[in-house]
């Protein structure tokens, strides 16, 4: 009875979320400052839910300076009150004291062996070092602890091969149900969407689809064609779309959209689109489907990382509705947003979003937003 009560409470609300949606920011929090705790920045942060439902945060703690080189902690906060409160940070990786430490990464949350994997790149810059290696930690305590690194290389080969940043994926759909896919980029010569691949809750990996840049491993010039950051989401056919960084701008200074029909092998140049309702200065963006409702969220513009801004599309992404939220008006840069698929009404109503936020510069905070999608009415 009880059960038919909450199914008949959930189906109103489900079927006319969708235009009905006004968000509504509910909790701004700073999660990282940069300058704090001896650490020169804080930047590229992740976010997900853990298996019991807990938010987990992470960032790139660079020790001495803002650039991507260097020596870096990964920091890490969790809160078990869907971001109302949080743990301290805690560092939960340390590079020591080289030239070209760690840059995250991926975080992806395996639902059927209720352990998270966190997937990063030490050496990716091959700054004084070699070769670029791709790692991995784990936790089978929902983020409380984590595992010693384990170097992917050793089965995927060696590749300059930097995850995401932001959320890899579980299948939750055929083909491939189960399969965790992570994908991320190369280097700005050797760039391109290559996504890695495990069907063992990520104790083997392999390599699997590759969008080569053009020209390829050559150094490149305005306009050319290279992807390059990017956030994969699983669509409700079981296909996979990756929103990706247009770094060189070619054909507009938007989104390119690739799609993979085969759970991650491939990503034919005939199922690549440029989005040009998601004008992009290139940057690392978020992205996620929820309830039907594909969300998207960057700095929207042209030529600068400001007006950080949320879409949605009722339509898979084909089109954008007009009511655009603008998160924050000023410097903004990353980011990452996830949500809770739990069978309660209330979790349908929040997404949660984490990014680079200034007042100057957009590498001044970590910054987390709970939005009510449907606050604003
Ligand atoms: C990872 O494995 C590769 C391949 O064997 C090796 O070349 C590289 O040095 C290893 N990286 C680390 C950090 O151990
Ligand atoms: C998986 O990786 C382990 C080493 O981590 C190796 O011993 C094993 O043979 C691999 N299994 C498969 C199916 O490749
Ligand atoms: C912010 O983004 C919205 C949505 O793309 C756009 O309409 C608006 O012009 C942007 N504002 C600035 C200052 O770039």
């Amino acid at each position: 009875m009880a059960a038919l009560f909450l199914l008949l409470l959930a189906a109103p609300l489900f079927s006319c979320a969708a235009v009905k949606i006004n968000p509504l920011v509910l909790d701004k929090q700073v999660l990282w400052e940069s300058g704090e705790e001896s650490v020169s920045t804080y930047r590229i942060p992740l976010l997900t839910f853990t298996p019991k439902g807990n938010l987990l945060a992470f960032a790139e703690a660079r020790k001495a300076s803002a650039g991507d080189y260097g020596s870096k902690f990964i920091a890490t906060r969790r809160s078990t009150d869907k971001g109302a409160t949080w743990s301290t940070s805690s560092f939960i990786r340390d590079d020591g004291s080289v030239l070209d430490g760690l840059n995250l990464g991926s975080v992806v949350v395996d639902e059927k062996a209720r352990t998270i994997i966190l997937i990063y790149t030490v050496c990716f810059h091959l700054y004084h070092c070699s070769p670029a290696s791709t790692m991995m930690v784990e936790s089978k305590d929902d983020g409380l602890s984590w595992g010693s690194p384990k170097n992917l290389s050793l089965q995927i080969g060696v590749m300059n091969f930097a995850p995401g940043p932001g959320t890899g994926l579980q299948k939750r759909r055929e083909p491939n149900k189960d399969r965790l896919v992570v994908c991320g980029h190369g280097t700005i010569e050797g760039d391109g969407v290559f996504c890695i691949l495990s069907d063992n809750h990520g104790k083997n990996w392999t390599k699997g689809a590759a969008l080569r840049s053009i020209p390829f491993n050559q150094p490149k010039k305005p306009q050319d064609f290279n992807p390059d950051e990017c956030q994969p989401v699983e669509m409700e056919d079981g296909s996979i779309v990756i929103n990706v960084r247009n770094q060189n701008n070619y054909h507009c200074r938007c989104r390119i959209v690739a799609r993979s029909h085969d759970a991650g092998m491939t990503l034919p140049i005939d199922d690549i689109h440029f989005d040009y309702e998601l004008v992009d200065p290139a940057v690392a963006a978020a992205a996620m489907m929820k309830d039907g409702v594909m969300f998207f969220v960057n700095p929207s513009s042209e030529h600068h990382r400001v007006n950080l801004t949320l879409r949605w599309s009722l339509n898979n992404g084909k089109s954008w509705e007009r009511n655009a939220f603008q998160i924050w008006h000023g410097p903004s840069g990353y980011s990452c947003m996830t949500s809770l698929d739990s069978n309660s009404v209330e979790d349908q109503k929040y997404i949660y979003v984490i990014y680079e936020k200034g007042q100057k510069d957009i590498d001044e905070t970590i910054s987390f937003a709970k939005i009510h999608l449907y606050g604003g009415l």
